[in-house]
């Protein structure tokens, strides 16, 4: 691929080889300093962590100025006729640049490496990740894909699900377990199968699954040892949730808080006995999980102002690395053939423009000379891609232009999913 002609940068990034101690140790010691790492995880654990399957270390003048890493994940994207299908995409994580070399466009050199490599070397069409601050990544081509209410449930919160749910619900067995890497296979089995019901799911790999099992005292602070809460319905799983209690004392009262790492299941009535168990145990008060604005636990509260918390948020952002490839691997739910303009000043293999069709289902994204209907960003792309806001919404707000008129509600139908994407764990 041809990368842009990068502007003369004084930032060298190179990638660490995994086999090599001290430049695992160089990632650790430079993400710990960056994060204000209170020390209190083994060293010895703290390297098991360290993600040394894809790291970078940027440096000028030969000092180490920064690191970034990419963890292995699968990403359930939008499939024709509903549903979605996992795709092999890159989590960018551990982002950090050393407090004495910061704004000297270090992050800028690590991310575009990271998205040539995601591109060239991995042959994978999608960058994802979570964003520490809202300000950073949208000028790298990254969109919000994906939003969260940052809810918090009270005791006893009373979801209102049709009959037909509770139905189900009734019908699902609950187990709690004390999470162990022992139960990592069967969370990725699960994980897996939740994540063909709809667009947003992040699975991690297997041996992160196993790896985030584990779960060291030194790490806890004042909460309990994670535990797993298993929903099994007819000797198969529907269900299941991470989560810990941190006990308080309010005034005399027990006013613990539940704190809910992921919550997944495979039906509307697996998601019900889960959430009722969680927000219902003795001497909590509260239990905090974040959702999704469609999630059905925040449709069975009276109206959105009944989700406690502190309101919304960005979720997942998507950073489409190669749109034509994009295209192909993500369901169409109506026919389409618009012409589309992309900017992308990062990738410039993604700038042209491009006859986007799709039959069946299926799209297709070729260059061409022809005049564009629409122009926009591949961040735009990015903010639509999982189907949590329309091309519309990115028209009204003068993000997108249109040169032919209904070419947005073209694009916008073609790309529409039955529900917004979901909510996803941190990674
Ligand atoms: C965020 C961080 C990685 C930025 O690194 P950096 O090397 O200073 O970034 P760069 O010099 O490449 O900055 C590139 C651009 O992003 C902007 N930028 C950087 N950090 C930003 C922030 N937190 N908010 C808004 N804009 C930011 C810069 O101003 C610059 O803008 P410009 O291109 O218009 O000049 C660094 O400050 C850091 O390590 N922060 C703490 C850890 C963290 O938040 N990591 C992100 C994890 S998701």
């Amino acid at each position: 691929m041809t990368s842009d002609a990068h502007a003369p940068s004084p930032v060298a990034v190179r990638r660490v080889d995994p086999d090599n101690a001290a430049e695992l140790d160089a990632v650790l010691d430079m993400d710990q300093l960056v994060w204000a790492d209170d020390l209190r995880t083994p060293r010895s654990q703290a390297l098991a962590d360290t993600p040394g399957r894809a790291a970078w270390i940027a440096s000028i003048d030969g000092e180490d100025a920064g690191i970034a890493a990419s963890w292995d994940v699968e990403l359930s994207i939008p499939a024709g006729g509903g549903g979605a299908s996992l795709r092999p995409v890159e989590g960018l994580t551990w982002v950090g640049v050393h407090p004495d070399h910061r704004r000297r466009g270090v992050l800028t050199a690590l991310i575009r490496e990271h998205l040539r490599w995601t591109r060239d070397e991995q042959g994978r069409s999608i960058s994802v990740l979570k964003a520490s601050e809202p300000g950073i990544y949208g000028r790298f081509g990254y969109g919000v894909t994906s939003s969260t209410v940052m809810s918090s449930f009270g005791r006893g919160t009373t979801f209102d699900a049709p009959p037909a749910v509770r139905q189900v619900a009734d019908t699902t067995t609950l187990r709690t377990t004390t999470a162990g890497p022992e139960q990592g296979r069967r969370w990725h089995q699960l994980a897996r199968t939740c994540a063909r019901t709809g667009a947003g799911h992040i699975v991690r790999s297997l041996p992160d699954c196993e790896r985030l099992l584990v779960d060291h005292p030194e790490s806890r602070g004042p909460r309990e040892p994670a535990r797993l809460l298993w929903a099994t319905r007819d000797g198969h799983d529907v269900g299941a949730a991470h989560f810990h209690r941190t006990p308080t004392w309010t005034h005399g009262k027990p006013d613990g808080t539940v704190g809910v790492f992921f919550l997944i299941s495979t039906d509307a009535g697996a998601r019900l006995a889960i959430a009722e168990r969680l927000v219902d145990i003795d001497l909590m008060g509260t239990t905090e999980y974040w959702v999704a604005p469609d999630d059905a636990l925040a449709l069975w509260l009276p109206s959105p102002r009944s989700v406690g918390g502190s309101g919304m948020a960005d979720n997942l952002w998507l950073r489409l690395v190669d749109l034509p490839v994009a295209v192909t691997e993500r369901g169409h739910a109506a026919d389409l053939d618009v012409v589309v303009e992309v900017r992308d000043r990062i990738l410039t293999d993604n700038t042209g423009t491009w006859r986007w069709s799709a039959t069946g289902g299926v799209g297709t994204c070729v260059d061409t000379a022809e005049g564009a209907d629409i122009t926009l960003d591949i961040g735009d792309l990015g903010a639509v891609w999982l189907g949590g806001q329309t091309l519309g919404a990115r028209a009204a707000a003068g993000f997108v232009t249109e040169h032919r008129p209904g070419a947005v509600a073209e694009l916008d139908a073609a790309l529409r999913t039955p529900v917004g994407p979901v909510g996803t764990i941190d990674f």
